[in-house]
Formats: C-alpha cells, structure tokens, sequence
C-alpha cells in the first residue's frame, strides 16, 4: 500500500493530467483495488469496472446528506451546484433513476437523435467554410467545441438568438466530477455556473409553456410519466446535465480524436483509405483517450472486487482510462489501432447509468472525421509534440489544438 501511495496519483498535477497511464499501469499491476486518498477505492481493471457499473450492490446515494458531504465537503449541502447535482438522473438510484432516465429518453430517442445527422453535417461544414481558406485552425475552438454547443443547443430548443452567449466556455462543474473534494474556488465557479445557466432555463421553460415548440425542452416541460411530473428542481438539473455533456464530453472525444489520429499518420492514413473503419475508429479512440476518465459509485451492499472486501458506504472511483487499457482485455493497450477487432471500451460507462448521448456523440464524430478526411485530407499538427491538456482529470481534453492543411 505504501509503496503505491508513493506512486504518485495527483490528479491536480498538470504533469499528471497531461500522462496519467503509467500511474495507471503501475497501479493495476501493484493494487488493482487501492484505498488511495480521501479513504476511496480506485479500480483500474476492466472486469471489475464493467462489474461495478452493472451490480446493483454498487449504487449513487447522492441523496444522503452526510454521503454527499463525505463527497464535497463540509459544506456541501449549501453549495448550489451541489444540490443541483444531486438531482440530476447521473446521480441517483432507482427508482427516481428510473423516473427521471424514463421521462428524459422519451424526448431524446433514437429518431430524434439520428434526425440530426444531416443538421450535424450542415453544421460542421458550415464551421470548415469558415477557416477553409485560411489553411490553418484551432480544431478546439473553430469546431470540436462550437459544434457540440450548436447541436445540443438545438436539441433542446435554445432559441438561436442566445446560441452566442453559451460559446464561450464551460457551463457546469465538471471540477465537481474529480475524485478529489472540490477547492472553494472550484466550488464558486460551479456555482456561479449553476446559478447563470438555472435563471436562463427557468425562464426558457416558462416561455415553452405559453408557446410549446418541437423540441426537448417543451416536452419535458410537458412530461407526465405515471402521473408523475418533473419538479422544476429536477427539470432544471437534468436539462442542464444535457447542456453541460452537450459542452464537456463530445467537444473531447472529438479534440483527443483528431490529436491521436493525427499524431499517428499511418492510423490516420488507414481512414483516408477506407473510410468505411470511421465508426471502429472513433470507438478505439474512445478507449485510447477516454473523454471521461473515471466514474464513481458508493458501495449500497457488502461486496469484494478482485477479492478486496469493499464495506457499505465507501466511494469506489473505476479510472475508466485505465481499465480501457488492461492488458487482459486489450492486446498491447498503449498501442493506438483503429483496426481493432470487438472494441469494448467502458468510455460510455454502463449499466442503467449507461450515457444517454452515446449515439449522438458518435454521430458527431462522425461526421467531423468523414468531412476533415474529405475537405482537408492533409490535415497536421502544428504542436505535435505538446498537447496543451485542461487541468481537468476527469474530463480529458485539450485547451487548444493547432492544426494546419496547407
Ligand atoms: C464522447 C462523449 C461522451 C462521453 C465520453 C460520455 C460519457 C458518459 C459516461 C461515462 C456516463 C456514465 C457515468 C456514470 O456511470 O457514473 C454518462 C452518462 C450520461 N451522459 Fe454521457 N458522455 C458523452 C456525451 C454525452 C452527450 C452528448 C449527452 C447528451 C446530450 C450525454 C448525456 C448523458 C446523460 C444524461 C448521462 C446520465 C445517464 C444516467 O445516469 O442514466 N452524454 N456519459
């Protein structure tokens, strides 16, 4: 134990952020199940992750106060990000899971969802006509984030007049997701996230009221499901989870893409070929670089991971990073290879959690690597060598990505 304490898990570190997997490595061949800071158990393998996300022993308890100050600190139960976060469906167990999940996946279906498509096409070339003849963008800014923004932002029927003032920047606390208890500073700035963000939805939903759209947001406002309405806390929250992954997690996928494709030219050249291995591709990149890097639960009920006794209450955080390049499942993990057969990476989570933007989120990434290959087939680093990474674990992305096709 001591020697892995002395491993070095610091995920404020930015030198750890910017190379986490030989932490991950040494870890999952000394402790795969490690009591590491803050009395949490850390699991870096991919048999006891997909466990733990499908068993039920494994479950949220975000509504237990004293389990989300545990979590967030001594003031947790004041901190209005907190208690926004607690009632969004990623944080709660059955049945209001069950509830919440229910009336959210009857707005989002799959029709709807696969209906983007084309938009998400119009979009991303709309983007490229934008910095084609320049022959040089930020992929980050110019278009793995505004497009995720400009889709979600549809999606839920954000009137596109107020399109603009969401490009800016992160709307939510993803600081909140790290397994560390959040800094004060981290804790404002997700609050004043929450507080913006909550003011402009609960003024959206109550023009969606008067004027019902063919949107999301007009039919949650109008979701029954067993007689059971949405509270407006629960409406806001979870519409705002939307939003927040509509920013946070397909803007990465897309950003940690391009950056280990290209860093790759033969991988990269393997699609230019036959572009046809796009969708095998774009799962591979998701295990090689995980957009979301860990997933917790709280143990409901006694149970052993790996032959570890894990006793009721504690937090167990699965490094998703690192259970997606267990050797035992994945043959030369740190190997980046887009022909790969059977990819089953854990990015996605699973279980009744299971990402609910799965789909679309591919959808995305999608269309922006069939275009690129199309429009700017030589398309290269300009910084190859230092990836300029958010100090964020959990959710791993770049600040920027120089690239160029002249
Ligand atoms: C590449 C992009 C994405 C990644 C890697 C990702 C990853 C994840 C993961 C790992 C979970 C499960 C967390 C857990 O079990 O604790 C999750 C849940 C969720 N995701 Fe995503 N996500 C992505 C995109 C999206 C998008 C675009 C949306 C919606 C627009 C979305 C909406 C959700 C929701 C609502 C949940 C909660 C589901 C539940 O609790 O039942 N995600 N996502």
């Amino acid at each position: 134990m001591s020697q892995t304490a002395s491993l070095g898990f610091d995920p404020r570190n930015p030198a750890f952020v910017a190379d986490p997997y030989p932490f991950f490595r040494q870890l999952r061949e000394s402790a795969p199940v490690w009591k590491g800071p803050l009395e949490r158990w850390f699991v870096t393998g991919y048999e006891d992750t997909a466990l733990m996300l499908k068993d039920r022993r494994f479950g949220k308890d975000y509504t237990d106060p004293e389990a989300v100050t545990r979590r967030f600190g001594p003031t947790a139960m004041q901190e209005p990000a907190v208690i926004d976060l607690m009632q969004m469906m990623l944080m709660r167990d059955p049945p209001d899971h069950t509830r919440l999940r229910g009336l959210v996946t009857k707005a989002f279906t799959a029709r709807r969802i696969e209906a983007m498509r084309i938009r998400v096409q119009e979009l991303t070339d709309r983007l490229l006509d934008k910095v084609q003849a320049d022959g040089r963008m930020d992929a980050i800014r110019d278009l793995a984030f505004p497009l995720p923004v400009l889709v979600i932002c549809e999606l839920l029927g954000i009137p596109e007049e107020h399109h603009e003032r969401f490009m800016t920047g992160s709307a939510s606390g993803g600081a909140l997701l790290n397994p560390t208890t959040p800094t004060r500073a981290e804790l404002d700035a997700a609050n004043a996230g929450t507080q913006a963000t909550g003011a402009y939805f609960e003024a959206l939903f109550e023009r969606r009221r008067r004027e019902p759209r063919d949107d999301l947001i007009t039919q949650l406002v109008q979701a029954e499901e067993n007689g059971d309405r949405l509270t407006t806390a629960e409406l806001r929250a979870n519409v705002a989870l939307l939003f927040a992954a509509g920013h946070e997690t397909t803007v990465n996928l897309i950003g940690n893409g391009l950056l280990s494709l290209l860093r790759h030219p033969d991988q990269w050249q393997i699609l230019r070929d036959d572009p046809s291995m796009i969708p095998n591709a774009i799962e591979e990149v998701l295990r090689y670089e995980a957009p979301v890097q860990a997933v917790s639960r709280t143990v409901a009920e006694p149970v052993e991971l790996s032959g570890v006794p894990l006793r009721r209450s504690e937090i167990v955080v699965s490094l998703v990073g690192a259970a997606n390049r267990d050797p035992a499942v994945f043959e030369n993990p740190d190997r980046l290879d887009v022909t790969r057969k059977d990819l089953k990476p854990l990015s996605f989570g699973g279980g009744i959690h299971f990402c609910l933007g799965a789909q679309l989120a591919r959808i995305e990434a999608a269309v922006v690597f069939e275009t690129i290959l199309r429009r700017l087939p030589k398309l290269r680093l300009l910084e190859p060598d230092a990836p300029k990474w958010r100090p964020s674990f959990t959710l791993r992305g770049l600040t920027s990505l120089p690239v160029a096709w002249n």
